[in-house]
């Protein structure tokens, strides 16, 4: 057997800075309660003619990685991309990731768990290294949100809080098994797949009929991102508690062995509140949303790169990264750094 090691980190957000403050031009809200509600100051949004889809931003938070890592695209021998956002209906990003970073024929596996993308990408990459089956493995979290966005007043509740961005993690195969991924915990529930969702396109509403039904009914809504934002809080402090003392109790550990949590930036307040049912320190947990909102996938290896950068991740730190989101779905990973 065979334990992951993390080798490298990265992460690129788009150059355009959105302050709450310029929301206000485009819907009823204000800073204070953006703030208040959520903790989000502000996010990078893409903007049109700056090159950046889900794809790009990826390469070019994977070539960081790759770079820290002393490695060469040719060197990834599998990629797991993480997003909610993809470029197209299909093919996935992950396939465009592989042709951009030069890398060879290899398999590229995208993951569409939403916020919890990126704890599923790393278990599952996880898996492949302690089997043997893969050496290095490229895990990515990437999405562009802004351009999916119902930036009016009715869609408010949502477009204040999502930002776009990439994270990208290198893993590799480790003979050294006293460290590395001690456990993840992953679980869904469908039964609220709806309560934050983007329902259309798909293929349950055939294309022609959906012309048709946007013809007859131009005041349609469903192309856009609808969350049950009360419903959602109340699952998302109760889902995240529930996979983080799973992946502790596997392991053998309590909270206060904890040396970092790296929460999904969902809401500052959740993050909060998932301290203190835990009883957490400050210095043990690591929020960045005020700077970049809601990457979704991303959030978590964006906030991973800059803990680590900050200084605030070392050789045999307990590391843990929780998330939860729609579907409903929600898991945790916990390493031995
Ligand atoms: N600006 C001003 N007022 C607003 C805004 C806004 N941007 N958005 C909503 N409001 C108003 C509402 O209309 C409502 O007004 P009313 O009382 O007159 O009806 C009031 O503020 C309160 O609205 P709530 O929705 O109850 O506000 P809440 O405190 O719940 O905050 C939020 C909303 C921030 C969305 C919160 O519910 C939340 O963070 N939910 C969880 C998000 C999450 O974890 N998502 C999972 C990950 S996302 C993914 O997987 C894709």
């Amino acid at each position: 057997m065979y334990s992951s090691k993390v080798i490298g980190l990265g992460k690129y957000v788009p150059e355009r800075t959105v302050p709450n403050e310029e929301l206000t031009r485009y819907m009823e809200t204000s800073d204070a309660w953006i703030r208040e509600r959520t903790g989000i100051e502000e996010r990078h949004w893409v903007e049109e003619g700056d090159g950046n889809t889900t794809s790009t931003m990826a390469a070019k938070a994977s070539k960081i990685a790759l770079e820290r890592a002393g490695l060469k695209p040719k060197d990834i021998d599998f990629i797991v991309f993480a997003t909610l956002s993809p470029e197209h209906y299909f093919p996935g990003s992950g396939v465009l990731l592989q042709e951009q970073l030069g890398c060879d024929t290899i398999g590229a596996l995208d993951v569409r768990n939403q916020c919890s993308g990126f704890v599923y990408a790393t278990a599952v990459a996880d898996q492949f290294i302690r089997s043997g089956m893969y050496k290095n493995i490229l895990v990515v979290g990437s999405e562009v949100q802004s351009t999916g966005l119902d930036l009016s007043t009715r869609g408010r509740g949502v477009a204040v809080i999502f930002g776009d961005g990439a994270g990208a993690m290198i893993l590799t195969r480790d003979k050294d098994t006293s460290r590395g991924y001690l456990a993840h915990s992953l679980h869904s529930e469908g039964k609220y797949a709806m309560e934050l969702a983007v329902k259309t396109p798909g293929s349950s509403f055939p294309s022609a009929k959906l012309v048709e039904f946007l013809k007859e009914n131009p005041e349609d809504i469903s192309h856009y991102p609808y969350m049950n934002g009360n419903f959602v809080f109340k699952h998302a402090v109760v889902r995240f508690q529930e996979a983080i003392v799973e992946v502790l109790t596997k392991a053998g550990l309590s909270p206060s062995e904890v040396d970092l949590l790296i929460p999904h930036q969902a809401n500052l307040r959740i993050s909060q509140f998932v301290q203190r049912q835990l009883g957490l320190r400050d210095d043990q947990i690591f929020n960045n949303i005020q700077k970049y909102g809601n990457t979704t996938a991303a959030s978590i290896p964006i906030a991973l790169t800059e803990a680590w950068e900050a200084g605030r991740i070392k050789e045999g730190d307990i590391v843990l990264q929780a998330a939860f989101g729609s579907g409903f779905t929600w898991g945790a990973n916990l390493i031995k750094w």
